[in-house]
């Protein structure tokens, strides 16, 4: 192999695992899938204890490493997962929302999931990223309605689930890392995505 064509390689293979496949696009942010090397970002929220409080504490290492390769898995298996949030502005990886497959009290749903880095909290950024990943729900993945289900203590998380046009419409009780956790199931459906869409 000439010398040259190694090297286009092995700066296609860099180019490919710093920067994962783009998937939406919002007025600030780009959501596109992670990479092996968003380990350090991902950590700058998973092992947050105060943007983990809901998931009762932040993550060593171990636990980012299993999240990340969840995620990895989901894009193969499912196509979708939380994907990271990029600032269009900067580049810089601020957080995460996306799509994932969950256990909704024995029922599987597609959920909008997001964390985002505590210093970039309420400049409305993950509301811009949950309306993108809804539509996307409908629009793409032809869902009929799409959930948040969030733990009854995480009130900024319900704030943005309210924001996404979401409706609480019931609860249930998961069980994670050992502790009874109630959770309230927030959804929205196509038609009243479409209600809130002709209103704006
Ligand atoms: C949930 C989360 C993604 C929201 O991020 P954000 O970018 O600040 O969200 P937005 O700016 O779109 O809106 C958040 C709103 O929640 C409300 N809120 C925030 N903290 C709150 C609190 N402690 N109590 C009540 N309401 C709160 C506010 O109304 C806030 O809007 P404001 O800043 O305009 O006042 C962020 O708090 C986070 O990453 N939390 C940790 C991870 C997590 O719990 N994810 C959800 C799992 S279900």
């Amino acid at each position: 192999m000439p010398e040259d064509a190694g090297a286009t390689r092995d700066a296609a293979r860099r180019m490919s695992t710093a920067c994962g496949r783009p998937i939406l696009e919002t007025e600030r942010l780009v959501l596109r899938e992670l990479v092996e090397g968003d380990f350090e970002a991902l950590c700058r929220t998973l092992q947050d204890g105060e943007a983990m409080y809901a998931y009762e504490g932040p993550f060593d290492d171990a636990e980012v490493r299993e999240w990340l390769d969840r995620q990895l898995a989901r894009y193969r298996d499912d196509g979708f997962g939380l994907w990271a949030a990029v600032l269009k502005e900067s580049g810089r990886f601020v957080g995460q929302c996306g799509l994932t497959v969950q256990d909704c009290d024995g029922v599987p749903v597609v959920e909008v999931g997001y964390l985002f880095e505590r210093a970039y909290w309420h400049r409305g950024l993950a509301t811009e990223a949950a309306v993108a990943c809804r539509d996307c729900a409908f629009d793409v993945l032809g869902e009929r309605e799409v959930f948040s289900i969030i733990r009854d203590t995480n009130e900024a998380s319900q704030t943005v689930a309210r924001r996404n046009g979401m409706t609480p419409r019931g609860s249930f009780v998961k069980h994670y890392r050992g502790v009874r956790m109630p959770h309230i199931v927030y959804s929205i459906t196509r038609e009243e995505r479409d209600r809130l869409s002709m209103r704006a």
